[in-house]
Order: C-alpha cells, then sequence, then structure tokens
C-alpha cells in the first residue's frame, strides 16, 4: 500500500489557479512535485500568482490566459498544456464567477444562467475537452470544486448552491464515464473558506452591520453551525486535493469530499 502524495513528474492544470481557492490547489500541487499550468483569464493576475508560486516545489509553472466559457479557448489552453510537458495528468476545475450575494428569488434568471455557464458548464466544457488528453496509466485524475451551498442552505447563496448541485451531478456521471479508461473523477465541497473574496465581503458586511469584520464571521461561525468554530484555511481545502490526486486516492472514484469543519452539525 502506497503512503506516497508525491506528484513528480506529472503535470496538473488548475482553471482559476490565480486566486482564492484555485491558487492554493496550485500552490499544494507544486510543493508536492508536480508541474502546474494555472488558467484564467486576466494576465496580471496569472503573473502575480506564478511569482508566487516560482520558489514552491521542484516542478515548473505555465500560465495559460483562456476564458472557460469558449470552447476554442479551452481547447487551446490545453493544446498549450500538452505541448508544455508532453502529458497532462491531472485537472482540477476551480474557475467560477464570482459569488453572487443574494436571495435566489431576487434574481435574474439571466444571472443563474450566467453563473452555471461560467462554472457548471465551465466545468464541463474543460472535462470533455481534457478527457481525451489526460494520462490513463493510473495517474489520470479530475477533480472538481463544488461547495456544501448544493446541499446546506447558507443565506444569499442559491445561485451559487444550482451550479455546486450541478458540479456533484456532472462528477458522478463523469466518473462513471471515465472510470474504463482508468481516469479518476472526485470532487471536493468546500464550506466557509477564508479566500480574498470573503475576506473582502467580510469588510463591506461588517460597514453596513456597525461591526468588525471578525465578529461577522463569528456570527456566520454560529449561524451556519460550524462544528469546528472557525472558518477553513485555504490549503486545508487544498490538502483533500493532493490526497485526491496523487496514488493514495487509487480507488476512489465518483466521490464529491466535504471539507467544512462540520458545517452544520453544531447542534452540541
Ligand atoms: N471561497 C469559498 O469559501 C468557497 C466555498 C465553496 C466553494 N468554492 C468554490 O471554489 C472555487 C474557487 O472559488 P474562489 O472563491 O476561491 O475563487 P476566486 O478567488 O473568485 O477566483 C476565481 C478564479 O477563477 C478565474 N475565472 C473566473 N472566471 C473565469 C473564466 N470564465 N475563465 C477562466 N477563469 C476564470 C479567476 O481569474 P480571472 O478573473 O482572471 O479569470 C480566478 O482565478 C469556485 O468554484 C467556488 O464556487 C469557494
Amino acid at each position: 500500500m502506497t503512503t506516497d502524495t508525491k506528484l513528480n513528474g506529472r503535470t496538473a492544470l488548475v482553471s482559476g489557479g490565480s486566486k482564492g481557492l484555485g491558487f492554493a490547489v496550485a500552490e499544494a500541487l507544486a510543493r508536492h512535485g508536480a508541474d502546474v499550468a494555472i488558467l484564467a483569464r486576466d494576465e496580471a493576475g496569472l503573473k502575480n500568482a506564478e511569482s508566487q508560486l516560482a520558489s514552491v516545489g521542484e516542478g515548473s509553472v505555465l500560465t495559460v490566459s483562456a476564458d472557460v466559457t469558449d470552447d476554442n479557448a479551452v481547447a487551446e489552453a490545453l493544446r498549450q498544456v500538452t505541448d508544455w510537458r508532453g502529458r497532462l495528468d491531472i485537472v482540477v476545475n476551480a474557475a467560477h464567477r464570482g459569488l453572487q450575494s443574494a436571495p435566489l428569488s431576487d434574481t435574474d434568471p439571466a444571472v443563474i444562467d450566467d453563473v452555471l455557464e461560467g462554472k457548471l458548464v465551465g466545468y464541463a466544457r474543460m472535462i470533455k475537452a481534457a478527457l481525451p488528453l489526460i494520462e490513463t496509466g493510473g495517474t489520470g485524475r479530475i477533480i472538481n470544486i463544488a461547495g456544501v451551498t448544493a446541499t446546506s442552505l447558507v443565506p444569499g447563496t442559491g445561485t451559487a448552491a444550482i451550479a455546486n448541485a450541478g458540479v456533484i451531478a456532472l462528477t458522478s456521471y463523469f466518473a462513471a464515464e471515465a472510470a474504463p479508461k482508468g481516469i479518476l473523477v472526485n470532487g471536493i465541497s468546500p464550506g466557509m473558506t477564508l479566500t480574498q473574496g470573503w475576506l473582502d465581503r467580510h469588510e463591506g458586511m461588517a460597514k453596513a452591520q456597525g461591526k468588525t469584520a471578525d465578529e461577522v464571521r463569528a456570527g456566520m461561525v454560529a449561524g451556519l453551525g460550524i462544528g469546528l468554530g472557525r472558518w477553513a484555511k485555504p490549503e486545508e481545502v487544498a490538502s483533500a486535493a493532493v490526497f485526491l490526486a496523487s496514488d493514495m486516492a487509487s480507488y476512489v472514484s465518483g466521490q464529491v469530499l466535504r471539507v467544512d469543519g462540520g458545517l452544520g452539525k453544531n447542534v452540541f
């Protein structure tokens, strides 16, 4: 039995890898030895992330500017990655449009459509294009970042929840279709994670509510019943991605691992 999470010699592509959870996953995969390509639209954001990743791990880093809502851009991005190292082992889907914070009943259907296109359909587009290119010798992995809003009620996140529920279903179906090739498709459903997006949102909420950002965070921990009593650090979610990408997860297929600190279970 292997106890090894080393990823040396493997090539990973992380969509949304310039920021937030995607960046944390890219950093963790690099730290475990993978060559990591990060994909996002904004070149400046990619270059900034690349400079932070430069000193991490033994592998190298590639930046790929592409929009996951565009078939041709995704195909071209995959071509760049496979040309780079001559192989593609791991694809992590984390790109999304950003959180639309509003009750679902106040949300324009066009916004829902846009969020689905930017996350759920973007993930499906990436997987469909990547599957024929991913290594079939046992190192092939696809990891989809969903979100606990799919199954736990978090006020104001209904639009994201619909996309996340779709990501869970998509993970099951692609896993079943890819399993005969030996490619493992799994997901991670993060809970409340302290990415820059949420840190900024907390500042705004704090001003609006006449509280400190720490008080806002603590209020959400209490309101959502997070058993561990705190928000996640992005690297705590990224660790799950390292596990799923590694030989340690060689018999895990079609699963979505909740990394949520026990959200919704704090009844004691
Ligand atoms: N943060 C949390 O607490 C949390 C909790 C549960 C689930 N999640 C999920 O985790 C994933 C990452 O979330 P995050 O909050 O960490 O993200 P984030 O900080 O908002 O970063 C989003 C990333 O996606 C890229 N992106 C956005 N639209 C894109 C497009 N059309 N094509 C290519 N790249 C695009 C962005 O770069 P550009 O703008 O330059 O393209 C950026 O790199 C998402 O799927 C989110 O739903 C997050």
